[in-house]
C-alpha cells in the first residue's frame, strides 16, 4: 500500500471515500452527524478494509467518543453545557446547580436542587483516617502532588462505591468526589502551611465552605466575604467541564479499562497539573511577575515570537477556541468585581495583564495564529486577590473540573459502544534484528 492515501468526498450522501493512490483501491466510510457541530468520519473499519491506521498525534482531528454533555464551537467562541450557554449558567446558577445539570442532564427544580445540595453537603467530610494519610507527604509538597495521592487513595477507603457496573454505586462515588474534593484540596493547603485541618461546615454553601476550609483557623470565627464566595462560585462554574480536553480524555482512557472512579479522577488530576493545561493559571501569574512592568512587554513578546525560544504567552491560545474563550470574558469581569470589593483601584498585575492582552491582540503573530486569551489569563489574578497561594491555583481547577470528570466518566461507562482505549502507532524504530550475546557486543 502506498503511504500517500488521499481523502475525497464521495458523491454518495454521508459517506467519504478514501482512495489509496498507489493501488487505486478505494474504501467508502460512513459519515456521522451530531446534533450540532462538524460531521465526523467513522473510521472504525478503516484498518480492516485497508490495512492502514490513521495518524493524529494530539487528537487534533479525532473524535474519541460520542457525548451529550458539553458542546464547544471554537470558531464562534461558544460553550454550551447540556445546551445552555455558559454565560447564562454563570449569570443565573450557582455551582451546585451546574453540577446537577452536568451530572443529570437537566437543570434541577427547586426541590431537586435542595436535595442535591443536602446530599453533596453531607458527603463533604472525608474518612478520618485519610487525615493521617497527609502526614506521609513532605510539608513542601505541591498541593497537586498531594491531591494525586489522596484522591487515588479514596479507592482504599470507600469500598462500597467501587463496583462500576452498579449505577447506584457510580452515583455515590460521583457525589463523594464532587463533595470531598474541596475538603481534600483545602487540607492539602493547610498541611503545606502547618495549620490544622478545618472541617466542612454543613451550614455553608459549596464555594463558601471551600473558602472557609482554606482560610479559617480553629482560633477565631472566620466569615467568608460574600463577594469572594460568589467569585469562587463563578470560577467553579467556568471550570466545571470542557468536553474532551486532556484531563477529561485521561479520565475516560483510564476508566475505559474498568478502573474505579477514584483512580480515574486521580489520573485526571495528574494530567491537569501540566502547564499546557490546568497549570497555566499558575504559569500566567509567574509570567506576569517575570515581565514585571509594562515597559518590558515588547521585549517579552519578542521572545514569545522567536522560534528558537520556547517561551509562550501563557493564558493565550487554545486547541479548540480560535476566537475569544467565552469563559475569559466572564473571568475578566469577575476579576474587576473582586478587585473592586477589595478597594483595589490600581492592581499592577491586572493592569499589566490588560496591556499585554491589548498588545497581543493587535500583533500579527497572534492574529494569524488565532491566539486569544483563554480562561486562565485572568483567573490567576482573581485567585491572588482572594488570597489563594499560587500553588493552589491548579488544585482549585481540579475541584471544579471533578464535576465534569465524573459526568464524562459516567457517560463513558454507560455508552454501549465503549471499548478499552487502545490507540495504534506509526512505528519508526528498528526492524527485526539478530540478538547479540553480551560477550560479543561493543
Ligand atoms: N504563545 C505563543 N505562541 C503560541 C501560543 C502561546 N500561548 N499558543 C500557540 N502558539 C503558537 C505555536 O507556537 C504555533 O505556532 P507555529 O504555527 O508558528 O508553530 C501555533 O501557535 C499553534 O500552536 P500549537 O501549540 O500547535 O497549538 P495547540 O492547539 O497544540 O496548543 C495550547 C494549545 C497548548 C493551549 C497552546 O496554545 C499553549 O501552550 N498555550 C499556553 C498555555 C495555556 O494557556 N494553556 C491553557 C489552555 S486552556 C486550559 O487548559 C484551561
Amino acid at each position: 500500500m502506498s503511504q500517500s492515501a488521499t481523502a475525497a468526498k464521495s458523491n454518495a450522501k454521508d459517506t467519504v471515500t478514501v482512495t489509496d493512490n498507489a493501488s487505486g483501491k478505494a474504501v467508502t466510510l460512513p459519515v456521522m452527524s451530531g446534533t450540532i457541530g462538524p460531521k465526523v468520519i467513522d473510521i472504525r473499519r478503516l484498518y480492516s478494509d485497508t490495512g492502514m491506521f490513521t495518524y493524529d498525534p494530539g487528537f487534533v482531528a479525532t473524535g474519541s467518543c460520542e457525548s451529550r454533555i458539553t458542546y464547544i464551537d471554537g470558531d464562534a467562541g461558544v460553550l454550551l453545557h447540556r445546551g445552555y450557554p455558559i454565560e447564562d449558567l454563570a449569570q443565573h446558577c450557582d455551582f451546585t446547580e451546574v453540577a446537577y445539570l452536568l451530572l443529570k442532564s437537566e437543570l434541577p427544580t427547586a426541590a431537586e436542587k435542595e436535595k442535591f445540595v443536602y446530599d453533596i453537603t453531607h458527603h463533604t467530610m472525608v474518612h478520618e483516617q485519610l487525615a493521617m494519610f497527609y502526614r506521609g507527604f513532605r510539608r513542601d509538597a505541591h498541593p497537586m502532588a498531594v491531591m494525586c495521592g489522596v484522591v487515588g487513595a479514596l479507592s482504599a477507603f470507600y469500598h462500597d462505591s467501587l463496583d462500576i457496573s452498579d449505577p447506584h454505586q457510580r452515583m455515590i462515588a460521583s457525589y463523594r468526589l464532587i463533595a470531598k474534593m474541596p475538603t481534600i484540596a483545602a487540607w492539602a493547603y493547610k498541611y503545606s502551611i502547618g495549620q490544622p485541618f478545618i472541617y466542612p461546615q454543613n451550614g455553608l454553601r459549596y464555594a463558601e465552605n471551600f473558602l472557609h476550609m482554606l482560610f479559617a483557623t480553629p482560633c477565631e470565627t472566620f466569615n467568608v466575604n460574600p463577594v469572594f464566595a460568589k467569585a469562587m462560585d463563578k470560577i467553579l462554574i467556568l471550570h466545571a467541564d470542557h468536553e474532551q480536553n486532556a484531563s477529561t480524555s485521561t479520565v475516560r482512557l483510564a476508566g475505559s479499562s474498568g478502573a474505579n472512579p477514584f483512580a480515574c479522577i486521580a489520573a485526571g488530576i495528574a494530567s491537569l497539573w501540566g502547564p499546557a493545561h490546568g497549570g497555566a493559571n499558575e504559569a500566567v501569574l509567574t509570567m506576569l511577575k517575570q515581565i514585571g512592568n509594562k515597559s518590558y512587554i515588547g521585549e517579552f513578546l519578542k521572545r514569545v515570537k522567536d522560534r528558537d525560544d520556547a517561551t509562550r504567552l501563557m493564558g493565550f491560545g487554545h486547541r479548540v477556541y480560535k476566537n475569544f474563550d467565552p469563559r475569559a470574558s466572564i473571568m475578566r469581569k469577575t476579576c474587576h468585581e473582586v478587585l473592586g470589593e477589595l478597594g483595589i483601584k490600581h492592581d499592577p498585575l491586572l493592569e499589566l495583564a490588560m496591556e499585554l492582552e491589548k498588545i497581543a491582540l493587535q500583533d500579527d503573530y497572534f492574529i494569524q495564529r488565532k491566539l486569544y486569551p483563554n480562561v486562565d489569563f485572568y483567573s490567576g489574578i482573581i485567585f491572588q486577590a482572594l488570597g489563594i497561594p499560587t500553588t493552589m491555583f491548579t488544585a482549585l481547577f481540579a475541584v471544579a473540573r471533578t464535576t465534569g470528570w465524573v459526568t464524562q466518566w459516567n457517560e463513558m461507562v454507560e455508552d454501549p459502544n465503549q471499548k478499552i482505549g487502545r490507540p495504534r502507532q506509526l512505528y519508526t524504530g528498528r526492524t527485526r534484528r539478530e540478538f547479540v550475546p553480551i560477550v560479543r557486543r561493543g
